[in-house]
């Protein structure tokens, strides 16, 4: 590797908080441990693709690192192999793949790090395979990445969701009402179960749970009996009753994954009055939990992503993704994660802290042992 190494990064997907943190800390890194150069292209793959980027010196991070969102812009609709070009009121979807690999030539650069979710690593990956220089940085509100223990943004979205739970709690308890508190996370449980438990919620339900109504109202019925007159549900956006499907609130036609939840928390509270006319209100946190600063945690797991990325193009480890695994970084395999869901374990010290502490999961404890082999058996 030269020293006059050039990089290029960008953020894809949703965006969280933490992501000026990860960009702050490769453009310092690159700039003071190696004299790399680093160019940043605006709004994910398009900016690669439509050329949009700017030049990322010292000044370009000042002042970024406790800020939300991203300075470069993300896009969750730009998949370079399937790019959605607007035509007579409609979309016409290219392969521009190779449109990516000639800009990164024309720019001269050494590699390119990805800093995305679940869909910014599958294009990534297939990049990777057309021999572009490739290092993935784990995004996402959803802690959903398949080989890191956390993304960063989750801590923030975290925090964010259980301060909800706390306020909820007190309007909750002087109406002696059921509160049922959505919050995103896609298909997998992270936020709702980890929010849930620090904010002292009564059930959680969560994708990989199915629920059973009338395990939630028994749960209900036995608090009121106990004199605790008021009960807060935290509920996952994905989460569907058993042999029913998951919410979908919208379409989005060009967005590689089209599907956007929302919404199971209103049909569960009409559901819950019905059964127990016990008064039910709901709130959606929605994307709520994406906004604000980031917390410590991701401000400084992101730093150590941003050093860790560039560390590791100075060793020219290339088709990875930076992964956290227990308290050490690490990496894996970018043909590893593309594709995959790293959804809530059933054997995870959380599903078992929640029962130890007497936290509902919307089913009985020897449904949840079902599910549980059921899930080993598919992921052995
Ligand atoms: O993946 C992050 C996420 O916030 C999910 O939790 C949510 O389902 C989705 O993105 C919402 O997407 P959009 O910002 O396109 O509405």
């Amino acid at each position: 590797m030269s020293s006059k190494a050039r990089i290029g990064i960008f953020t894809g997907g949703g965006d969280c908080p933490g992501l000026n943190a990860v960009i702050r800390s490769i453009v310092k890194t690159a700039i003071n441990d190696y004299d790399m150069s680093v160019i940043g292209f605006k709004d994910g793959y398009e900016g690669i693709i439509l050329n949009k980027y700017m030049t990322m010196d010292r000044d370009s991070v000042v002042g970024i690192l406790t800020r939300g969102g991203t300075i470069l812009g993300t896009s969750n609709r730009a998949d370079p192999f399937n790019f959605p070009i607007p035509q007579k009121g409609d979309y016409v979807y290219l392969d521009r793949s190779s449109e990516v690999v000639e800009n990164y030539e024309k720019l001269g650069l050494d590699a390119l790090i990805a800093i995305g979710g679940d869909g910014t690593m599958i294009s990534a990956n297939k990049l990777s395979e057309m021999g572009l220089n490739i290092i993935g940085v784990p995004k996402t509100i959803d802690n959903d990445l398949w080989g890191t223990d956390q993304t960063f943004g989750f801590d923030s979205a975290m925090v964010t969701a259980t301060e909800a739970v706390d306020k909820i709690h007190t309007t909750a308890q002087s109406h002696h009402r059921v509160m049922i508190i959505e919050v995103m996370g896609r298909y997998a449980g992270w936020l709702a179960l980890a929010s849930g438990l620090a904010g002292g919620g009564d059930i959680v339900l969560i994708p990989e749970i199915p629920y059973d109504l009338d395990s939630i109202c028994d749960k209900l019925r036995e608090r009121n009996r106990l004199g605790k007159n008021f009960s807060i549900i935290v509920i996952g956006e994905g989460a569907a009753p058993e042999g029913g499907s998951m919410v979908v609130s919208r379409t989005i036609e060009t967005s590689p994954d089209a599907i956007r939840l929302g919404g199971v928390s209103n049909q569960l509270a009409s559901q819950i009055e019905g059964v127990t006319k016990l008064e039910s209100r709901v709130t959606i946190l929605g994307h709520l939990v994406r906004g604000g600063s980031p917390t410590p945690f991701d401000r400084i797991l992101g730093t150590r992503y941003g050093c860790e990325a560039i560390d590791m193009v100075a060793r020219g480890e290339y088709g990875r993704l930076v992964a956290l695994q227990g308290r050490d970084l690490t990496s894996v395999a970018l043909t590893d994660v593309a594709g995959k869901i790293r959804k809530v374990s059933l054997d995870h010290y959380l599903i078992k802290n929640a029962l130890s502490t007497g936290l509902s999961l919307g089913v009985s404890r020897e449904r949840l042992e079902e599910l549980r082999k059921e899930q080993e058996l598919v992921t052995a």
